[in-house]
């Protein structure tokens, strides 16, 4: 039982749905609050005083451990509902590129890019490409993310995308928070099948999705539908053999340039993730959907560019919004929700409270885990962050710090700075 909370924010249910428009800045903050946990689940939430003086709490008291907050922040454990961490080595190369004023596409096609990421992947062991992974994970969760999403896409053939799920497989069962995977074979054509990317999608929808399907190895499939990646027709095959087989879809899409969104849409997308150059008049169409649109300003701080996503335009017409880390070598090495909230409101004026939203409710949602997932409700999993500071705002104010003291992930606590899980 976490006690003298200062600010508790419940994130409770504000109709239903997706949070959009004015309801994402509504935190359902209770001062001085209380929250008890039992078997990896939130049993109640109140306050502090009324927690107290509950009669079964006063018989049990003995039995519950007890934590004094001491007016620290208390939030739903952070939704990082895009990363890429089945990779193995950084690309600095490409970041030196880039210092000297090449593109992302430039490097892409000068044989840089995710394409350079597969050599690593290929060759590495299975048990070496899940430790990278888990590393990804505790650095998360240090900084209060309990729920990851974790893609493939380095490998980019069905040996190495299947080993990539089996590695994140591999490094969920040793985290105690919530990993939820995603194939995305289709992240780029890789170099052997230059030339034929209609022969790639072949195999990704004949090989990869239907044993990653069969033996569990991914809940969601995405496809970079980009310039330079997949067309809407390629995602279209792609998404119709993932539903054949029982998977959620995802796209990464306008990122580089605006992608056509309307024949996606058919498919109930969990999300869209980035949304840079998306068009204006596809705004009010994913206003009226449960598609959720996730945005991801690392990616736009780490390869320096000015413009960033149109969180104002989207939110302010009613699309419901996420904020993610997108994890990965190439365009956002960070692990850091916290750093992402403060990019949210620095270069996309969205407010602390809308940011917060984002960050947990509406990456449950991205993921499909609403229910259980992103707010601290009883009956919800016991995810929560705990951060050091007298009022939430501080979380995204203060940056390239970290103030989280310690996660509680599915009922169990870990404590920030590496020290492992607490008694
Ligand atoms: O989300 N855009 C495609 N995928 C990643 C980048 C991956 C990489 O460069 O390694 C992204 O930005
Ligand atoms: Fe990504």
């Amino acid at each position: 039982m976490l006690i003298n909370i200062g600010q508790l924010l419940t994130l409770r249910a504000a109709g239903s749905g997706p949070r959009r428009g004015p309801d994402l800045k509504q935190l359902g903050i209770i001062e001085g609050g209380a929250v008890l946990c039992l078997g990896g689940k939130v049993v109640s939430v109140g306050t502090t005083k009324d927690a107290l003086r509950d009669p079964w709490l006063k018989k049990n008291r003995k039995k519950v451990v007890e934590i004094d907050c001491e007016g620290q922040v208390v939030l739903p454990g952070f939704v990082d509902s895009h990363t890429h961490p089945a990779f193995i080595s950084p690309r600095l190369v490409d970041f030196e590129k880039r210092i000297s004023g090449a593109t992302y596409e430039e490097i892409a096609a000068a044989g840089g890019g995710i394409r350079s990421s597969v050599e690593g992947v290929r060759k590495a062991g299975k048990s070496l490409l899940a430790e990278r992974v888990l590393d990804a994970l505790h650095e998360m969760a240090e900084q209060g993310t309990t729920t990851v999403e974790a893609k493939s896409g380095y490998g980019l053939n069905a040996e190495s995308e299947l080993k990539s799920l089996e590695a994140i497989r591999e490094a969920a069962a040793r985290w105690p928070g919530t990993v939820v995977s995603t194939l995305l074979g289709a992240h780029v054509v890789p170099k052997d099948f230059q030339g034929k990317s209609g022969q790639y999608v072949k195999e990704v929808c004949e090989k990869m999705i239907p044993q990653a399907a069969k033996r569990k190895l991914a809940q969601f499939v995405d496809v970079f539908t980009d310039r330079g990646a997949f067309s809407a027709e390629d995602t279209e095959r792609i998404f119709e053999c993932a539903a054949k087989h029982g998977l959620g879809v995802r796209a990464h899409v306008c990122q580089l340039s605006e992608t056509v969104l309307w024949p996606l849409l058919r498919f109930h997308p969990a999300s869209f993730d980035h949304m840079d150059h998306v068009n204006e008049d596809d705004i009010p169409q994913l206003a009226k959907r449960d598609t959720i649109a996730t945005l991801v300003p690392g990616a736009n701080y780490f390869l320096g560019l000015e413009k960033f996503p149109p969180a104002r335009k989207l939110i302010d017409a009613g699309v419901p919004v996420a904020l993610a880390t997108d994890y990965n070598p190439g365009s956002s090495p960070t692990a850091s929700m916290p750093f992402v909230l403060s990019l949210a409101c620095t270069h996309m004026k969205m407010s602390p409270a809308e940011a917060v939203a984002a960050a947990t409710l509406n990456g449950a949602w991205a993921l499909r885990l609403q229910e259980r997932k992103g707010s601290i409700e009883p009956g919800k999993d016991a995810d929560l962050a705990v951060f050091e500071t007298r009022d939430y705002r501080e979380i995204a104010y203060w940056f390239a710090s970290n103030h989280c003291a310690f996660t509680v992930l599915n009922g169990t606590m870990v404590a920030s700075g590496g020290s492992g899980e607490v008694e």
